[in-house]
Order: structure tokens, then C-alpha cells, then sequence
């Protein structure tokens, strides 16, 4: 495992992967068991100054992912900073304190409280897209808007005094919701003198329906959440992407990720560490064991010795299609089958809309090279690798 080994903002992590807050960072006692799986890091769920029970139900697997509409930790600070953090320490896992205050004056208290009692790096969210009519709903008399997605001072202010007030790196999680101004955000954090961006939280509000009674399948004022998993990946890995191109700062890449091909695509994209959340709520903890597991046999297959080698590699290859002028190619690139790979199983030749691959009982697949458009569907679609995208 050694090659997997992390280095993020000055901090050793054994390996890239850590839990991002959620129902594994509930308490220390799981805290400890989830950091036995072997993951580099795990995240406390967000600790607040006044804890809530969850409006229920909270969850609906969906698709591609789960809609969840979780409030932060039900568990109060004083639990957190005197034995919950603590027992999540004893774990082999660097332990991360997810917290979010009403000021910046309340984030810089939990902060402090959270790095006395040992957290090795603070996570401070930024937005949750169902978080503004949760909390109306269960305090009515705190007003509580929707915050404006463009306004980044208020995260620049709590970054601001969380910093004087603590010592350990301090990393800003942007919501999946600033998918459109990403670039804005990124410079925000920057400007905010974070260490670290995370990137990104759920997408929403979204929507689930129990179509036996027609309720919106989550409680809440208007049963909505958010939107977690594989559904959201390649949105989230593109503001990966983005943020690590803009902001220059070590980046967590999280949104989506259930196998290593992921944790690779999230690493090219120019992260450093990456988060696995839903998989292990939908599948369980040993789902974050086999992906790390998996990761070192898949960089073995693809001939990566370090992650190092190919951390930011799809930054670097926009640049060179933008320095080599190739940014529009409309010339048929017809792929490459590789014929050890292929099993037969046709299903490049059912997706193919030009009649131009198929797959015959005596032989491998074919590409007529005179029908092919060069889509890269079949590619896609190939679960085998026996077809090569070729690129110009
Ligand atoms: C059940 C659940 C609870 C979550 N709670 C929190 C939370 O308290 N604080 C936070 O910053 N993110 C929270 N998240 C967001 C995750 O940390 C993560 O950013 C998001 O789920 C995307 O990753 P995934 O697709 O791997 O799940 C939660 C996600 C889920 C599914």
C-alpha cells in the first residue's frame, strides 16, 4: 500500500481515500470502526451549536444514488469535543472535523474546541440544498433564508477567523449546487486564505416520490434534498477540475465514487485526496476496503507507479489540445479493438446507431472503418477495455 500513500496540506494520509461527512462520521464509536477499513481520513458529520434530529424519512435511493435530506450531527459539540473526536482518534484514520457555525465568531469556537480535542484538519461546507427549509421547519422562529449561491463573504469571513483561531489546515467544501459558478467560488476560497478545497457536496434540491401514496418520499416542508452518488460524478469532477486549475490549492475530489477507476478520474482531474460517501451508505463500510484494494491493482493495470505521476494529467492534456489548436476535431477517429479483450458480448454492436462494429459468433468485433463517426459510444459502453478510444 505503500505507493498509495498522501501527503495533503502537510498531513500524511496512508492513502487517498477518506469518508467526507455523513452517516459513517455520526459518532466516535463509528468513526473508529469506519477508520479500520483502512481509509486515509474520515469526517465527523457537521458539528453545530444547536443539534437536530433528522425531519424523517431522510433517505430514498434514487437511480444512480440516493436523495438524502440529513440535517448536521444530531450530537451536541460538548459530546464531540470531549469524547467523540477523541474516540474517533484511536482509529489509524486522520480524523477531520466537519463544523459550520452561525458566525464566523461561532465556526472559529467550534474550530478551536474541535483541534484541542485532536481533529487533524477542519472541513467548513459551504451550502446544502436542503438545509434553509429544514432548519425554518424545525426552528420557526429563526429566520433562516436560502443563501445567495454568488455571495462568497460569508464563507470568506468564517474562513477568516477559523484561521486566526486554529493551527491545522482548514479546507473550505464547496456544495455541488455552485456547479454554475464554480470559478467564483474557487477564488473566494483562495482569497479566504483556506489551505484546501473540497469539491463538492450534494446537488439539488432534488426530488423523490413514493408513488404508492404520491408523497414526496422524504419529510420535510417539501420532501425535498440532496442529490448524492454516481448520478452526480461527472459534474462534480468537472468543478474538480475547474477549482484545481483556478485556485491552485490541494483539492479533495468527491461526488459519486463507488470504484478505483473513479478515485483515478477525480486524481487526473487534479485532486489529491478523494471522498467516498454514498457508496459505503448503500453498499457498506467494506465498500471503502475493496476501492482502495482495487485502486492499487487498477493503477498496476494501467501501468501508474505513483499518483503523483498523474495527479492533474487531464489539465494537462486540455492545455496541450488548446497550445496544439486540436479543440474542435470532426474527423472520424475509428477506435481500436483490442482482440485478447473481447468476449463477444455485443453490446457495442447494439449501441452502435451506424451499423459500423459487429460481433460474429467465429469472431471478435469489427469496425467498419467507412461507417464509423468515431463517437466513442462503444468505447463507453465496452465493459472489457477491448476497445481503444484513439485520439488525435
Ligand atoms: C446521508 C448523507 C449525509 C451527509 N451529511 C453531510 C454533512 O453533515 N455535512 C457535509 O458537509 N456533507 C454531508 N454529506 C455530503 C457528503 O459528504 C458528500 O459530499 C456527498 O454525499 C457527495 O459524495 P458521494 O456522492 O460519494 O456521496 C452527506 C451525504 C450523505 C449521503
Amino acid at each position: 500500500m505503500g505507493k498509495l500513500r498522501t501527503t495533503f496540506c502537510g498531513l500524511d494520509f496512508a492513502n487517498p481515500l477518506i469518508v467526507p461527512a455523513g452517516v459513517h462520521g455520526r459518532d466516535g464509536d463509528v468513526m473508529f470502526a469506519v477508520s479500520e477499513s483502512g481509509v486515509g481520513g474520515i469526517c465527523t458529520k457537521t458539528i453545530v451549536s444547536q443539534p437536530a434530529n433528522d425531519v424523517l424519512p431522510c433517505f430514498s435511493a434514487v437511480g444512480a444514488g440516493m436523495v438524502n435530506s440529513v440535517f448536521g450531527s444530531d450530537k451536541s459539540s460538548e459530546y464531540w469535543f470531549t469524547e467523540g473526536i477523541k474516540r474517533a482518534k484511536e482509529g489509524r484514520a486522520n480524523v477531520i472535523a466537519n463544523l459550520a457555525g452561525f458566525t464566523p465568531e461561532e465556526a472559529a469556537g467550534l474550530a478551536e474546541s474541535a483541534v484541542k480535542s485532536g481533529a487533524d484538519m477542519i472541513m467548513v461546507p459551504t451550502h446544502c440544498p436542503h438545509m434553509g427549509e429544514i432548519l425554518m421547519a424545525m426552528f420557526p422562529e429563526m429566520h433562516f433564508p436560502e443563501p445567495s449561491l454568488t455571495d462568497v463573504e460569508p464563507m470568506k469571513a468564517s474562513v477568516k477567523a477559523i484561521k486566526e483561531a486554529v493551527d491545522v489546515p482548514v479546507v473550505v467544501k464547496l456544495s455541488g449546487t455552485f456547479a454554475h459558478v464554480t470559478k467564483e467560488w474557487a477564488s473566494g476560497v483562495k482569497e479566504s486564505g483556506a489551505d484546501g478545497i473540497a469539491c463538492a457536496d450534494a446537488l439539488g434540491p432534488a426530488l423523490s416520490i413514493d408513488t404508492r401514496t404520491g408523497q414526496p418520499a422524504l419529510g420535510g416542508p417539501r420532501g425535498v434534498g440532496g442529490l448524492t452518488g454516481p448520478a452526480i460524478m461527472p459534474i462534480t469532477l468537472r468543478m474538480t477540475l475547474e477549482v484545481a486549475m483556478l485556485s491552485g490549492l490541494p483539492v479533495i475530489g468527491i461526488g459519486g465514487v463507488t470504484a478505483a477507476d473513479d478515485v483515478l478520474q477525480y486524481v487526473m482531474a487534479g485532486a489529491t485526496l478523494v471522498g467516498v460517501c454514498t457508496a459505503g451508505h448503500m453498499k457498506g463500510t467494506g465498500e471503502y476496503g475493496r476501492i482502495i484494494e482495487d485502486l492499487e491493482k487498477r493503477m498496476d493495470g494501467l501501468g501508474i507507479s505513483s499518483l503523483d505521476d498523474v495527479r492533474g494529467l487531464t489539465i494537462r492534456r486540455i492545455e496541450q489540445r488548446r497550445s496544439e489548436g486540436k479543440v474542435a476535431v470532426t474527423k472520424p477517429v475509428p477506435p481500436k479493438v483490442v482482440a485478447e479483450k473481447c468476449t463477444r458480448c455485443q453490446a457495442c454492436e447494439r449501441v452502435c446507431a451506424y451499423a459500423a462494429i459487429a460481433v460474429a459468433d467465429d469472431r471478435v468485433a469489427v469496425v467498419d472503418e467507412t461507417a464509423c463517426i468515431g463517437c466513442g459510444l462503444c468505447v463507453s459502453v465496452c465493459r472489457f477495455d477491448a476497445l481503444a478510444q484513439q485520439y488525435y
